[in-house]
């Protein structure tokens, strides 16, 4: 979601640096940006709708600016509602990322007092710090006071031109700041900054920092009080932002999924026996995910039941509210997140936290907001995921959770080998022949409004996960079931020629499934199967070779890169989908 960069320094090309920071947080997900820069003595604004593409700025020289992606939450897609927004007399900008609850009730008052250019709830938070300048209070304060009047979670940094100052404050979304030799920076994660320095810090919620040249000064919001800075170097390695040989980072991403596998395989062991351990002592574990990351906690729920004999509960990160009650300090909470980002997981486990329960998670992103949060963290180690839909951070979260639901029934080394097997199975669906013959069946089904995906057991989250990412990417209404459930309801959608892909493994879900598809078929359904063996059911057939438990990952691999053809098929882009944000910061 909303992407924050800002930079303070001796350098006079502010405005280019910010951009060159923007196009860093892109894979956040936006559908508008603005840039603000300090120069002479005004402020010289672009905002634009869509997306950076090969824009560029041309600012007066200046060293002082900051931007933002914009990811609509209040107010239409529009210029006026891209940030920064401005006081009323253009003198102090905010950009922000959040939702201010309380927005309606402070603009009733503020409607006839400021000059409003905005739909937006951000514009509240700029008037807000000007009503709190003329109070006589140093811009600091000002803002300090300002965002103790702001309900919900919140992080913006203001920038005021007189002082020549960027002050950044949150709670909930992240911030991050960059400490450089005459320069300083501020960001929404450290993508953008570590090209520029390594020294980092990171914000916690109600820090707020005031950066006014070459000092940086870090204060508790509620009281006021100055905090120590706790700044560390990062020596994480960013990738390079290379497409390869891949037209889009999407199928890029899948494809080296197989190495996802392998390096978990071979270097995880120690994390995931850890964790097996922190689950056979908790009385009650619970994987808490959002969207796909939600799809491989279910999956994580069978694995345990079959492999480890171990009940874990699912929670999807929005709804834990509701359960918490169940919480004690002998439970444990694992966090499942890509991005480490997710503001139902952080807010999830916060309450978990608060109950006193252990707190542990599966995560991507290095630093991330989760990653400091919990006690014990395992890392994905995926890589970067540079598409907005998210796909070998899954593979990467089933496959921890298969190796540790192994090494909890002190069955490691079979862990290991069931997933070295799924990563070769994985190179050969991957392979030429494989792809041409699942590019053929999108151009198939390209046109078609609705499919329908079923699958049993571990199946059944293979079939939900396939489905949102054909409607995340293609836009075609796909939907998921459990196969079983097809004749309490959904079958009466089924209409002749309607789609109906089969995931049929060959484990104990195969007559089960096979049963389900012969009634979609007696009702005009076009079935396409997956599995090892073509049937005489199927009307097409992808084979997906057998891997065991670690089949739930081919048939994955199987429907993310028919997504794409019909992505492609459709025209639409496979990685920048519309409406979606990589990183969904708000709640
Ligand atoms: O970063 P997270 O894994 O916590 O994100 C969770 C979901 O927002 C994410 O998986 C979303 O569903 C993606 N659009 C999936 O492609």
């Amino acid at each position: 979601m909303c992407g924050i960069f800002g930079y303070v320094g001796k350098r006079e090309d502010a405005g280019e640096v910010v951009l060159r920071g923007l196009r860093k947080l892109e894979y956040r997900g936006y559908d508008s940006w603005g840039i603000a820069c300090f120069s002479g003595n005004k402020l010289e604004v672009k905002k634009e709708v869509g997306k950076i593409g090969n824009a560029t700025v041309n600012f007066s020289p200046s060293s002082l600016g900051f931007g933002q992606t914009r990811w609509a939450t209040h107010g239409g897609v529009t210029r006026a509602n891209a940030h920064p927004h401005f006081d009323c007399q253009s003198k102090v900008a905010v950009v922000h990322n959040g939702i201010v609850e309380n927005y309606q009730k402070l603009k009733t008052g503020f409607k006839k007092k400021h000059v409003l250019r905005s739909q937006t709830d951000t514009e509240i938070i700029v008037h807000l710090i000007e009503e709190m300048s003329l109070t006589g209070k140093d811009f600091k304060e000002a803002v300090r006071k300002a965002f103790l009047k702001l309900d919900g979670l919140n992080a913006f940094v203001a920038l005021d031109t007189r002082s020549r100052t960027l002050v950044a404050v949150k709670n909930g979304s992240p911030l991050v700041a960059g400490m450089g030799k005459n320069e300083n920076f501020v960001a929404s994660d450290a993508a953008g900054i570590v090209d520029y320095t390594r020294d980092i810090l990171f914000l916690e919620d109600y820090d707020l920092l005031s950066i006014e040249g070459d000092k940086i000064t870090l204060y508790d919001v509620r009281s006021g009080k100055e905090k120590r800075l706790k700044h560390q170097k990062v020596d994480w390695q960013i990738e390079p932002e290379s497409l390869g040989k891949f037209k889009h980072f999407l199928m890029k991403e899948v494809y080296e999924q197989p190495r996802v596998i392998r390096r978990i395989a071979h270097e995880s062991g120690y994390e995931v026996v850890h964790l097996a351990n922190l689950i056979k002592k908790s009385f009650g574990t619970y994987l808490v995910g959002c969207g796909t990351a939600s799809y491989a906690c279910l999956a994580g729920t069978y694995l345990f039941s079959e492999i480890s004999k171990r009940h874990l509960n699912f929670v999807i990160g929005s709804e834990f509210n509701y359960l918490e009650d169940f919480i004690t300090p002998r439970s444990l909470v694992i966090g499942v997140s890509q991005s480490g980002e997710t503001a139902d997981i952080i807010e999830s486990l916060t309450k978990a936290k608060k109950k006193g329960a252990q707190l542990s998670c599966l995560v991507n992103v290095i630093g991330s907001t989760l990653y400091r949060l919990v006690d014990f963290k395992v890392l994905i180690g995926a890589g970067q995921e540079r598409a907005v839909i998210s796909t070998k951070a899954f593979i990467g979260q089933i496959s921890l959770l298969l190796f540790t639901s192994y090494a909890l029934a002190n069955r490691l080394a079979e862990g290991r080998r069931v997933l070295q097997k799924t990563a070769r199975a994985m190179e050969t669906i991957l392979s030429k022949d494989s792809q041409s013959h699942i590019r053929v069946l999108a151009r198939k089904l390209w046109r078609h409004d609705h499919i329908y995906i079923i699958g049993r057991g571990i199946s059944y989250s293979a079939a939900l996960e396939g489905a949102l990412k054909i409607k995340e990417a293609s836009y075609i209404h796909a939907e998921g079931f459990a196969a079983g459930e097809l004749k309490h309801g959904v079958i009466a959608l089924v209409e002749k020629g309607t789609p109906c892909i089969v995931i049929a493994p060959p484990d104990k879900t195969l007559g089960a499934v096979l049963a389900a598809a012969m009634e979609v078929k007696a009702r005009g359904g076009l079935i396409i199967g997956l599995s090892d063996k073509n049937n005489e059911i199927f009307d097409h057939f992808v084979k997906v070779p057998e891997a065991g438990l670690g089949s739930l990952m081919l048939n994955v691999a199987v429907l993310q890169t028919l997504s794409y053809y019909l992505t492609l098929d459709r025209k639409h882009d496979p990685d920048k989908p519309r409406n979606l944000a990589k990183s969904v910061t708000v709640k």
